[in-house]
């Protein structure tokens, strides 16, 4: 039976060893706790860290700590301190994680950090491939290992691999600046399926995948030559039932039962019974807001010292990635603040914050949860947020005020909140007080709201919602009922053609025999394509026909010294074997002045475009444009053109990051189809990469034989992957002319 393989960089257990003994943990942090219940429920392996570098496991526990692992389904990889000091603590915490969260001045950009880290992504790819058997999803997890999709995809071409990025994803601005931005991109891209916590992130990463690696985005896809890769939001969710299960579970406790954090809250609650506690909880970590959150607290108590004594923060803190320097200033500022807030308000009987930095049993959390009337969680960046979610399952009686930064992920399904901008130090401190003098009824009204969303939303429904969309890549990788030329079917085309007495090759010049430019003037012909045709045309059972939207000048130009035949500009002109070029029929040009001037328009308000002038057609280039505004632009005076040209005899026809504008007598298909009248061609094959293509493959013959080069949205009967393909089925038939 087909598993899910999860692999993120830690397990949901930490394993740590005290007195030759393991201690096992629940690891803390979003992915872990969000995915441990689907991990726990379904059938599936976890590969990750157990936190032990390779150094602190003693030989003698080398084995226990494998085999504990596996008893939560869970597969160890081994990582050297050094490792993890360049891997982890280094690019993953020191160069991604800021600039993905717009701490681009602690981003840095170290070669050394990102060798390790590409080198350990190797180490997790192979450890995947291990266990990988047919039919499995892998499912890889996180800024951490954001090359291992294409690593596994190299190995396992077939292989079903999601992948889902966990933090934000930052705008091509930002993201451009990465030293290895296409690597990471290319890494990425691996998957057949990548998942966003919000639709922004899904746009931001699209964005940089069109604008840097300039490959072809069409709403959610992203269209490589041999796949398409899907990219979708999928909000994570919590496992609501375990954490309102819990807190039913809480109340029902006697005082017996009760663990002594609750005690000490109880005692607050019952000593100074009008008094409110706020909570906040994070990792302590720069993104999560937590100084500018006790400076508003400080804000709040100086604008309204009718609260002094009357409310309480109560912040936990969980030690994060302390050996990264960030992380350390930001601990010394948190204590000095609290310190120094602590100090100035205090009175005999009260401290304004109660401030913990450790790590807290499950119970203990849903104690603060529960006991506490307002959750404080103001991040300034932050990917989800499951804190906010945790907060509002536990609120069983519905009362309770979440007041959330508007920038964590969360806010986008938790409307209900109080939503805040965390740089906002009055908006913080009026939502506070908001929050404390809000109505009951108020707030159950908007509880109930958030908790309905919440229960359906739930981690399961968010994890099964990937896994079927990661199943439906399969079927979607080719859009087309087109087949991949693979060896076998190549051998039987040859010997087709081998058997055929006459034949006739349609073959078209950009994006198939040779790869698209910048300029078009940069794609000639190389010295082995123009030998490769000349051969096939030699020989006199095969004639070979130039099929191209291009002038007649420069394809006459290139061409000048092969016999091969040549149709230029969709068809205009024909330059039959070793002759002079001849107009094929007689067409119009006159309407060019009247629609130049409407290109040209386009040309001065989208930079990197600009018009190339045939002799009977007009076309308009923006390959160079910036993708969205040439796409956008495109669309615009595709319509414009259309309403101009209606009744003139006219199209505008779309090829690949070009319109073009020419005569509707006009078309490949129709040149071909001339071509072949009173003709008795036994082997007909076609071969093209874009739309102007399409009319061939239309117009030929049932029999013909139509390729497509890449893989979408096609009438061919056949595909291949890229040029070189084109160039390897050319050369077996240029062996058997
Ligand atoms: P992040 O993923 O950035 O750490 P999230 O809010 O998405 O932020 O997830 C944090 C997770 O860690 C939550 O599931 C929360 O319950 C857990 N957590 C937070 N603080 C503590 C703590 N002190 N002890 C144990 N678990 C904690
Ligand atoms: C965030 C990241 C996770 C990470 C967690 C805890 O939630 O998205 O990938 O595991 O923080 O951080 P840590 O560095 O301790 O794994």
């Amino acid at each position: 039976m087909s598993k899910t393989i999860i692999i993120s960089n830690r397990l949901p257990l930490q394993i740590s060893i005290e007195d030759n003994n393991l201690e096992v943990t629940p690891s803390v942090g979003g992915l872990a706790t969000g995915l441990k219940s689907f991990h726990r429920d379904g059938d599936s392996i976890w590969i990750g860290w157990t936190g032990l570098t390779e150094e602190e496991i003693p030989e003698s526990l080398a084995q226990d700590v494998k085999k504990r692992a596996l008893e939560e389904a869970c597969v160890s990889v081994n990582l050297t301190a050094e490792e993890i000091e360049g891997f982890y603590y280094g690019f993953s915490n020191r160069t991604i994680w800021p600039l993905f969260h717009y701490f681009m001045e602690y981003t840095e950009a170290e070669l050394s950090f990102w060798e390790i880290y590409k080198k350990v992504n190797q180490k997790y790819a192979n450890e995947v491939l291990k266990h990988y058997q047919e039919g499995d999803q892998i499912w890889v997890h996180d800024y951490q290992l954001l090359l291992v999709p294409n690593m596994i995809r190299e190995k396992a071409p077939e292989a079903i691999i999601g992948f889902f990025n966990h933090i934000p994803f930052p705008s091509y601005e930002v993201f451009r600046t990465l030293p290895w931005r296409e690597e990471v991109l290319e890494g990425v891209l691996g998957a057949d399926l990548i998942g966003f916590h919000t639709y922004d992130y899904e746009r931001h990463f699209l964005s940089s995948v069109s604008r840097i690696l300039r490959l072809q985005v069409d709403f959610n896809e992203v269209t490589l030559p041999n796949r398409i890769v899907k990219v979708d939001s999928f909000p994570m969710g919590i496992d609501y039932e375990k954490f309102e299960q819990a807190a039913l579970n809480h109340f029902k406790n006697t005082s017996e039962e009760q663990s002594d954090l609750q005690n000490r809250l109880d005692h607050h609650l019952k000593t100074t019974p009008e008094a409110k506690l706020i909570l906040s909880i994070d990792r302590l970590d720069y993104t999560k807001g937590i100084a500018n959150r006790i400076r508003a607290f400080e804000y709040f108590l100086d604008r309204n010292p009718e609260y002094v004594e009357k409310v309480r923060l109560v912040m936990l803190a969980v030690p994060s990635r302390s050996n990264v320097p960030q992380y350390q200033r930001l601990k010394r500022e948190i204590d000095e603040l609290v310190g120094r807030i602590n100090g100035k308000f205090s009175t005999v009987n009260w401290t304004p914050i109660w401030y913990f930095y450790r790590s807290m049993p499950f119970e203990n959390l849903i104690d603060l949860y529960t006991s506490c009337d307002v959750a404080l969680l103001t991040p300034i960046r932050d990917g989800m947020n499951l804190v906010a979610k945790e907060f509002i399952a536990t609120r069983t009686y519905h009362t309770g005020v979440l007041i959330l930064s508007e920038m964590a992920g969360a806010s986008h399904e938790m409307n209900e909140a109080i939503l805040i901008n965390p740089n906002n130090f009055e908006q913080i401190s009026s939502a506070l007080k908001q929050a404390l003098e809000m109505p009951k009824e108020e707030q159950i009204q908007r509880n109930k709201m958030l908790q309905k969303r919440l229960k359906r939303y739930s981690v399961e429904k968010w994890a099964n919602d990937f896994i079927k969309a990661l199943k439906n890549t399969k079927d979607n990788r080719n859009d087309s009922q087109s087949i991949k030329i693979s060896t076998k079917v190549s051998s039987e085309i040859l010997d087709t053609y081998k058997n055929a007495k006459r034949r006739i090759l349609f073959l078209d010049y950009d994006g198939t025999l040779v790869n698209y430019t910048d300029k078009p003037e940069n794609a000639k012909p190389d010295k082995e394509l123009i030998e490769l045709i000349s051969k096939l045309n030699s020989g006199n059972k095969t004639d070979v026909v130039l099929i191209s939207g291009r002038d007649k000048h420069t394809l006459g130009y290139w061409w000048a010294k092969t016999s091969v035949e040549l149709i230029s500009e969709h068809g205009v002109w024909i330059r039959k074997q070793n002759s002079e070029w001849e107009l094929s029929e007689n067409i119009k040009n006159d309407w060019m002045e009247a629609v130049r001037p409407v290109i040209e328009n386009f040309v001065d308000r989208t930079p990197g475009t600009f018009i190339e002038d045939k002799n009977y057609s007009l076309a308009w280039h923006y390959r160079k444009a910036d993708p969205e505004l040439g796409e956008m632009r495109a669309n615009e005076l595709s319509s414009v053109l259309k309403e101009l040209i209606s009744n003139h005899g006219l199209s505008v026809l779309e090829g690949n990051k070009v319109l073009e504008i020419k005569s509707s007598d006009v078309s490949k298909g129709k040149a071909a189809g001339k071509k072949l009248v009173g003709e008795d061609y036994d082997f007909i094959f076609a071969i093209g990469d874009d739309w102007t293509d399409e009319y061939l493959f239309r117009e030929l013959p049932e029999d013909a034989y139509t390729v497509k080069v890449g893989i979408k949205n096609t009438s061919a009967q056949y595909y291949v992957e890229d040029t070189k393909n084109v160039r390897e089925i050319l050369k077996l038939f240029a062996d058997h002319t």
